[in-house]
């Protein structure tokens, strides 16, 4: 028998420490938790993406009354723009959550469908995913989206 320990690696920051281009990303997410439709949850969460080229895509999680009909701010925003530039790789995502009239101070974490969703554009565009999950006390980076996703079922798990 063996046993296998999987890390996941993750650097934690305060908002200060980050680089300009993430702060700017961070705010974004910040401001979509604004746009978000969540009646049912009260769970606002808005999710920013950087392209390669630079471009920024928003979106914030969308309920529905047959709740899962509804989706996560991440899958918008990463569908949004992959959708609009089906051949750029994406460089950066950031997520925020609102909630009770405040930001969470841990950072929100994605779930299990959006992680799925994520590493497919990273592995179909070969380049890693920079993932930065907003709180007020702490903002956690994390290189990318394998790292949230061990183990993980994937294109090539079709073939094997
Ligand atoms: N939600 C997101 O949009 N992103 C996450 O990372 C976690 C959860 C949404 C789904 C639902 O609208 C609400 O938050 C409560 O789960």
């Amino acid at each position: 028998m063996q046993h296998k320990t999987i890390e996941t690696n993750v650097t934690i920051y305060s908002f200060d420490e980050l680089d300009k281009a993430k702060q700017k990303l961070i705010n974004k997410a910040k401001e979509q938790v604004g746009k978000a439709y969540a009646p049912y949850s009260e769970f606002h969460v808005g999710a920013a993406v950087e392209l390669e080229n630079g471009e920024i895509f928003a979106g914030s999680n969308q309920e529905n009354s047959a709740y899962p009909s509804g989706i996560c701010a991440e899958r918008v925003a990463m569908f949004f723009a992959n959708a609009q530039y089906p051949e750029v790789p994406v460089k950066t995502l950031a997520i925020a959550a609102f909630t009770n009239g405040n930001f969470l101070s841990t950072p929100v974490t994605p779930c299990g469908s959006c992680r799925q969703v994520l590493l497919e554009t990273e592995m179909r565009f070969e380049k890693d995913i920079t993932i930065l999950l907003y709180g007020t006390e702490e903002i956690y980076l994390i290189e990318n989206v394998r790292q949230l996703l061990p183990l993980c079922f994937e294109k090539n798990s079709l073939t094997l």
